[in-house]
């Protein structure tokens, strides 16, 4: 049974990811995951006593812990999640995306090196360190513009989106100078079970349910390319298999939104399922822009289809459908991911943000 090891798997994409390879694949995984406030055990209670899981608290900056899980673990593969991933934090606190996203994955590279140069020949060609990135690193787009392909110039504009292009950099220079087999995967916006409520679909749902007002930042044209969070899981265990390793591949969802169209979907499902006395979308509020808003992400996703034959399984509607009952289903999950800090978090990113106007 050939073990694999996963950062960030008590994350939102991480979790996912591994209760996705389970039921796909069902060999052995390990997480090895800080639980910063994103992190969450709950996300993976349906592995609580599966013993195809494995469980480890640890920074994927401490070497020393790493260097014991991969002699312990001996992994045929890294899948590295871990990482700082809200914009809005990096603007108001970058330090942290440095320490974890950089020199964090500076680190576990480098550890990953030192062991993988021990094992035998064929143990380390057929070794993947998948590194997961965004479309993010590639900056924004105008409206005309073709969506972004691997060829696309590094570009990133948020202390976020340059952090994960630091990564992307040492992940390839390392298959590059040491041959150690890297692949780096760039996806577009990810939604679903399990996402933390700082990022817009969560956030949007626990707010039009609670009858609080909906933000949006500057005038909610800027677009995103959404992929099911599952789609992304499913390019990712293809790309384990059959990806080259020195390549990257994007990962997007082709489904391009506005935020005011997200939003209104958004409204229109909850509205039919747990009607309300007025429209959801009338808690619409504009509010002060991001410093330095992207417009527009699109990926184009064609050499994962053409050379992988991936496609994603979910349309925007079904997806969105899918996400919005499982938070209808799951509001004990929702209420205790906005205990601990989250509070603290709203006051500081929305409390002092200038309201522009109401819908
Ligand atoms: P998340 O914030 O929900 O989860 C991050 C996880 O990493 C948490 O469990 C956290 O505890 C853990 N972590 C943070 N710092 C750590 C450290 N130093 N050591 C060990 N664990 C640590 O993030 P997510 O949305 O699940 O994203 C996961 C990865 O996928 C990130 O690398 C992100 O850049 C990438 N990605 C996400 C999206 C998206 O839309 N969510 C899209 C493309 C790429
Ligand atoms: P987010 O989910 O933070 O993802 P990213 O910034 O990585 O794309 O935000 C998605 C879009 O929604 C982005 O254009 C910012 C916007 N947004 C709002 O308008 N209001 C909000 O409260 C949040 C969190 C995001």
């Amino acid at each position: 049974m050939e073990t694999i090891l996963v950062t960030g798997g008590a994350g939102f994409v991480g979790s996912n990811f591994i209760l996705d390879w389970i039921e796909h694949i069902g060999t052995r995984v390990v997480s090895l995951d800080k639980l910063t406030y994103a992190g969450n055990l709950r996300n993976l209670t349906a592995l609580r006593s599966d013993s195809r899981h494995n469980f480890v608290l640890g920074d994927i900056g401490d070497r020393a812990v790493v260097r014991k899980v991969l002699e312990l673990y001996q992994p045929a593969a890294v899948v590295h999640f871990a990482a700082e991933s809200h914009v809005d934090r990096s603007i108001l606190g970058p330090e942290e995306f440095i320490r974890t996203n950089v020199e964090g994955t500076f680190r576990l590279l480098d550890e990953v090196r030192a062991w993988w140069v021990t094992l035998k020949p064929e143990q380390r060609e057929s070794f993947r360190f998948l590194n997961v990135s965004t479309d993010e690193v590639y900056g924004s787009l105008g409206e005309g513009d073709t969506p972004f392909t691997e060829n696309s110039q590094y570009a990133p504009n948020s202390p976020y989106a340059a952090s994960k292009a630091s990564a992307d950099h040492i992940a390839r220079a390392y298959c590059h100078t040491y041959g150690l087999p890297t692949i780096i995967t760039n996806c577009s916006n990810n939604y679903g079970p399990y996402q933390f409520p700082e990022k817009l679909i969560p956030l949007v749902i626990g707010n039009a349910l609670a009858g609080r007002a909906i933000p949006v930042y500057g005038d909610g044209q800027n677009v995103r390319d959404w992929i099911f969070v599952r789609d992304h899981c499913a390019a990712l265990r293809t790309i384990l298999r059959r990806g080259v390793p020195g390549t990257s591949y994007n990962i997007g969802g082709e489904s391009e939104r506005t935020n005011l169209q997200v939003i209104a979907a958004i409204c229109n499902v909850l509205d039919e399922e747990v009607p309300a006395a007025s429209p959801r979308r009338d808690l619409i509020e504009f509010v002060k822009d991001r410093l330095g808003h992207d417009r527009r992400y699109a990926i184009d996703c064609t050499r994962l289809r053409a050379e992988l034959a991936w496609e994603p399984a979910e349309s925007f509607e079904t997806g969105l459908r899918k996400t919005v009952l499982w938070y209808l289903e799951n509001s004990e999950w929702a209420k205790e991911a906005r205990g601990g800090n989250y509070q603290h978090w709203i006051s500081v990113n929305y409390e002092q943000r200038d309201t522009i106007c109401r819908a």
